[in-house]
């Protein structure tokens, strides 16, 4: 199992900073033993967006995507995933980690035969014209993802697209297309079922950012040889864990419980996460969206303005040692550091002996896997020295298995928080309101009353600005 050490947030350890754990293990344990009894018993209330809890059960999902994935081995050379936010970063982060590294440069034979993986996730169109450069989109399968169906970035990717695979394949060229949506909702849906293409459902009551154990993920995941079985497995044994309503025993609950405190008693809201592996570089953009769109809220759920704001940052260890940790070792002490380390590499790789004579000795002989696990521990030291709180997540290697056992962690640990903080951790009202200006600036029907309400404000705005 992952493991979680909570050594360097001990007021033991780092003084006044710090807390006293066990103190504060035990005075919110009847809190935390409320909050986990009510998520198990309201996760199939309809309205709960709890159904995340669920997604490791769905044993039908898990074999039409190993069935699809067996249907289409070896026509494609290429997958293309398409989506944003919550419907593409899972996938990415998931693939990313657990593929050989530079696998879209890697021939095909070392690719095992599966596919290359693409993520088109923003809107710039040198990006999208680039891509589609290298690209032959006759051998591309096209994995266009929404859960609204209607998400002005992902629908006009796949109108450019679906534009362009037409003219190469005409009518066939549906057969290279696959859509993850609501089962009934939206655009998507409704082109899909007039189209004919191959299909796969985001569950009611899962939020984007949630649902990288369903279709969501698994589909894109599976597509490139990953083993969904193993991504299964993995959470249902820390769903298990997590059932745990005892803090002492719940990783997730102490996790949520330390940085709670930490921002509500010592004033430190910022929360940086730092995986020491390449590999895992994209685990912190998942993190950082989970953490931000499910606890940045305005209103708490009694209705009072609150403006909740722990704020995730991203980082990597090495890398960010010669770039952000000057300033979590001496700038304000607003932080807490969750390192992510993990203990076996898949490669042991030995830096030789060459320059003996020089003061570079103290490496040569030694494995780079060394260095990189000595700098983690160094690091935390170093920060604990300046009474900085950090945490350390023990991944035991980097599979499947344990990625899965981290993204629930981390998922269950969201949900907890925000019981805590007492918000609505699943809405993300300050996105839709975004979403619905761009709508009306890009003249959609319906949306009339926010473009002129958009023009006024965008008017007053020059008129003050002219006034200075
Ligand atoms: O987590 C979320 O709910 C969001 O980030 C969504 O995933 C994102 O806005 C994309 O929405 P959709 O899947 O409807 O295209």
């Amino acid at each position: 199992m992952i493991t979680l050490d909570c050594t360097n947030v001990s007021n033991k350890v780092i003084g006044e900073q710090g807390l006293d754990l066990a103190q504060c293990f035990d005075e919110y344990a009847p809190k935390i033993q409320e909050i986990i009894t009510n998520l198990n018993m309201n996760k199939d209330k309809p309205g709960a967006w709890l159904q995340w809890m669920n997604l490791g059960y769905n044993e039908e999902t898990v074999w039409y995507v190993k069935e699809f994935a067996a249907m289409v081995d070896g026509r494609f050379d290429n997958i293309l995933v398409l989506g944003i936010g919550g419907s593409a970063l899972g996938a990415m982060a998931l693939s990313e980690a657990l593929l050989k590294p530079y696998w879209n440069l890697l021939d095909k034979e070392k690719r095992d035969n599966f596919p290359r993986i693409f993520f088109l996730d923003n809107i710039d169109p040198d990006e999208i014209n680039g891509l589609l450069d290298i690209l032959d989109l006759k051998k591309t399968l096209v994995n266009v993802i929404t859960k609204s169906g209607s998400t002005a970035e992902t629908m006009s990717q796949f109108m450019i697209i679906k534009d362009r695979l037409y003219e190469l394949l005409g009518d066939d060229y549906r057969k290279n297309v696959v859509a993850t949506t609501d089962k009934q909702a939206g655009i998507l849906r409704q082109l899909a079922n007039e189209e004919g293409y191959k299909t796969f459902v985001v569950p009611d009551d899962v939020g984007g950012r949630f649902s990288v154990f369903s279709a969501v993920g698994l589909v894109p995941l599976a597509l490139v040889g990953l083993d969904i079985d193993e991504i299964i497995k993995g959470f249902k044994i820390m769903d298990l864990t997590l059932k745990n309503t005892d803090i002492k025993k719940n990783i997730a609950a102490q996790n949520a419980l330390i940085h709670y405190l930490m921002d509500k008693q010592k004033g430190k809201y910022l929360s940086v996460i730092m995986p020491y592996s390449s590999r895992l570089k994209y685990v912190s953009d998942w993190y950082a969206q989970l953490w931000a769109e499910s606890l940045g809220k305005e209103y708490n759920r009694k209705g009072e303005k609150i403006n909740n704001g722990p704020t995730p940052i991203k980082a990597l260890g090495a890398t960010d040692q010669h770039s952000q940790i000057q300033l979590y070792n001496e700038g304000k002490n607003d932080k807490v550091i969750t390192f992510i380390r993990v203990d076996e590499f898949d490669n042991e790789l030995a830096i030789p002996n060459i320059f003996e004579y020089t003061g570079l000795n103290y490496l040569g002989g030694k494995s780079i896997n060394r260095l990189i696990n000595a700098e983690a521990d160094a690091t935390a030291t170093t920060l604990a020295d300046f009474q900085r709180p950090n945490l350390t997540i023990h991944l035991p290697k980097i599979n499947e298995y344990y990625l899965a056992q981290l993204f629930y962690m981390f998922e269950m640990e969201t949900a907890i928080i925000g019981e805590l903080y007492d918000i609505d951790a699943f809405n993300q009202p300050g996105v839709e309101q975004a979403k619905n200006y761009t709508y009306a600036l890009m003249g959609r029907l319906g949306y009339e009353e926010s473009a002129a309400e958009l023009k006024e404000k965008i008017n007053r705005n020059k008129e003050l600005m002219e006034s200075i």
